[in-house]
């Protein structure tokens, strides 16, 4: 007979419920791979349970609230009596990781949270273990299922950003106030994780630099297929020179890169070091079922006594905000002869040359569409206020990051 591992559930919601679920379809093969038989010994929700009762009948607590209070004080509490903890909580885990994982290692408990990022996909675990020994220069990641919906169903459809959030809300893929996925903040709170684990620094997640995708426009996924290129909201941490940029923004990729593939509501996570080449991550980032499966892994790794630690964070490394990328660049501008040149002589004195461009409609409609070869964000953003002020162009010039490298080719 399995000695029982009591789990106190904080939450029984999408991913609580499944978890409950999973908990009770998997007791026996988990208690055959740990000798511990995991077993619900108490719920907190708004409308049941008492969380010191909880407490006092539990051997780990995992928490699937969400949000930082009370979260973060029942956290606290638990590490501090010496209960393991699991959370799917990126909010809390990004603002607040550094205080958890000193209080879970001072009081010699685990604290894991691979449900936090990219659902089941296990970069947390991957990042933390066979990766440990590599010295990690750069991760892209598709980290909000959201957004990649709706930039997949935009080029899917050709419809614009309203109608398929719209269709997102109704499918269930985006929250009726979408802001914190489209505009980029649940990624940031993520990568500020990935950041921790890849560079041992924090970062201030309000000061990650976040773009989101509310200002697409479908003829700039239509303009940029023609060049190749699909459309995806990445969050990037990397190291530049002595310091990190971290970041949040929509980029556009060419199709060797294995992000490019990933569509619909699919997570995925580049992890790029000179001693591995890369390493692509990719599965379900949401989903209640899906989710629960990462949490019953941490479940089934504190079970067995796997022990993972996170040092005390380094100093902060400086945050570069000047990085180089390649970009996309649309312009509407008047049919006639010369405005090429112009707009290559803006071009020029700034340092960008052009790697493609294609030049579409005639009169009104008529349009340049370039992508340039790599140039510092302030030379970019310096060339688009030159571009703004020519009398030839008829709207402002749109811009979009663009990731140059291509795995594939
Ligand atoms: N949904 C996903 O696909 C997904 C994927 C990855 C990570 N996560 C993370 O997993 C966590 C849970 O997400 P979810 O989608 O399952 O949320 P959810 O469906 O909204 O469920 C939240 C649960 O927590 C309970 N709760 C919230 N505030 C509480 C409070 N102050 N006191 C007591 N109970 C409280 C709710 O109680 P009531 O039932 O009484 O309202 C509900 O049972 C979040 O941190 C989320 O970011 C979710």
């Amino acid at each position: 007979m399995s000695e029982p591992l009591r789990i106190g559930l904080l939450g029984r919601g999408t991913v609580g419920g499944a978890f409950e679920a999973l908990v009770a379809q998997q007791a026996d093969s988990v208690a055959a791979v740990t000798g511990r038989r995991p077993e619900i010994s108490g719920v907190l929700t708004r409308s049941v349970g008492d969380f010191d009762e909880i407490m006092a009948n539990s051997d780990v607590i995992v928490e699937l609230m969400g949000g930082l209070d009370p979260a973060k004080g029942m956290l606290e509490r638990a590490l501090i009596e010496g209960k393991h903890v699991i959370s799917a909580n990126k909010q809390l885990i990004s603002r607040h990781g550094e205080e958890l994982w000193a209080l879970a290692g001072d009081n010699g408990v685990q604290l894991r949270f691979e449900a936090a990022v990219a659902g089941v996909v296990p970069v947390i675990r991957v990042l933390g273990g066979s990766l440990s020994g590599a010295r990690i220069e750069r991760i892209h990641g598709i980290v909000n299922g959201t957004t990649n919906f709706i930039l997949s169903e935009m080029a899917r459809t050709g419809a614009d950003y309203e109608t398929v959030l719209a269709e997102a809300q109704r499918l269930g893929y985006a929250e009726a106030d979408p802001t914190e996925d489209v505009a980029g903040h649940d990624a940031a709170a993520k990568i500020a994780i990935l950041t921790r684990l890849a560079f041992g620094t924090s970062v201030d997640v309000d000061s990650i630099p976040c773009e989101g995708i509310e200002r697409i426009q479908p003829d700039d996924i239509a303009y940029a297929s023609e060049l190749g290129l699909s459309l995806k909201l990445i969050a990037t941490t990397e190291r530049v020179g002595d310091g990190i940029s971290v970041r949040v923004h929509p980029v556009f990729l060419y199709p060797g890169h294995p992000l490019a593939s990933i569509g619909g509501a699919f997570n995925a996570v580049t992890i790029e070091s000179d001693d591995i080449t890369e390493i692509t991550l990719s599965g379900p980032g949401a989903g209640g079922p899906q989710t629960a499966s990462a949490v019953l892994g941490d479940l089934v790794a504190i079970a067995s006594g796997a022990v993972t630690e996170i040092s005390p964070a380094t100093d902060p490394l400086p945050i570069v905000t000047d990085t180089e990328s390649a970009f996309y660049l649309h312009l509407e501008v008047e049919d006639r002869p010369g405005v090429l040149s112009q707009v290559a002589a803006v071009l020029g004195d700034h340092g960008i040359s052009v790697r493609s461009v294609v030049q579409r409609g005639l009169g009104e409609n008529a349009r340049l569409v370039m992508v340039s070869h790599r140039v510092s964000d302030a030379s970019f953003s310096a060339a688009l206020t030159q571009l703004s002020g020519l009398e030839s162009l008829r709207a402002e010039p749109r811009a979009i990051r663009v990731i140059e490298e291509d795995f594939g080719s």
